[in-house]
């Protein structure tokens, strides 16, 4: 059983070079920013006032989550509803950090994490092989014992051209400019609970700002193996 952990911030490319390592492994995956992302949904569709903790919180507890693991085909469930593509709109966006420095919801996310990384040492998805578990705080909190850890960053630059082409198809200046605001203001709310952008004792970074794809996955996969 292998554990990869590998934390960035948005447009390190971390989610598409997790997907591919876990590919190329033939080990589970897990997106543990979906799982914020479908607690922002759930609590959203509820109709909670994301400023109050406690409820929020109380939400988060009770949300019928299951997470998908085929690196090839990542699913997210809320309550037996595909909400893959619900999890990715700008409202979403817009509203995820808000729930996740909420820190009694960390700590059941985290929960949750932990109990899906353990199945897979019985079994799970990839057959005891392992997984790829990629967020923000997986290899300083939730892996922190994790066999391969790797902090991915690129520049801001970069993160923002790929973030630009994620979210707008395109990367000329205009929506570049469009990214910029909501990327910097994510990171700086997320930096307040999750230590992303720098890399912890034993962590590799990764800096994927001059690499292709291909490149980024082959130097993932180096760290893997050493
Ligand atoms: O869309 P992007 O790749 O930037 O982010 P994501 O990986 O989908 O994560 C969405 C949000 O979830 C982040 O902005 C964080 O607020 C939160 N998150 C977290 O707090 N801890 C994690 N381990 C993963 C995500």
């Amino acid at each position: 059983m292998v554990v990869v952990a590998i934390d960035g911030p948005s447009g390190s490319g971390k989610s598409s070079v997790s997907k591919a390592v876990a590919r190329r492994l033939g080990l589970a995956y897990l997106d543990t920013g979906a799982m914020y992302r479908a607690a922002t949904v759930w609590c959203l569709d509820r109709g909670e006032d994301l400023t109050d903790q406690h409820a929020v919180a109380h939400a988060v507890r009770v949300m019928p989550l299951v997470m998908g693991l085929d690196p090839a085909a990542p699913g997210v469930e809320l309550d037996g509803r595909d909400v893959a593509a619900a999890i990715r709109t700008t409202e979403v966006t817009a509203a995820v950090s808000a729930v996740a420095t909420n820190l009694d919801v960390r700590s059941e996310l985290r929960r949750r994490q932990r109990q899906i990384i353990e199945a897979e040492r019985e079994g799970g998805f990839a057959g005891g092989r392992g997984i790829v578990a990629e967020g923000r705080d997986i290899t300083t909190v939730v892996a922190p014992d994790a066999d391969a850890r790797v902090l991915l960053t690129a520049n801001e630059e970069a993160r923002l051209r790929r973030r630009s082409l994620e979210v707008h198809g395109a990367a000329d200046a205009t929506a570049v400019e469009a990214t910029k605001d909501q990327v910097l203001r994510r990171d700086r709310d997320d930096a307040t609970v999750s230590q992303f952008h720098v890399a912890a004792d034993g962590v590799v970074t990764v800096d994927s700002s001059e690499l292709d794809f291909d490149q980024t996955v082959a130097a993932v996969l180096d760290v893997v193996a050493q």
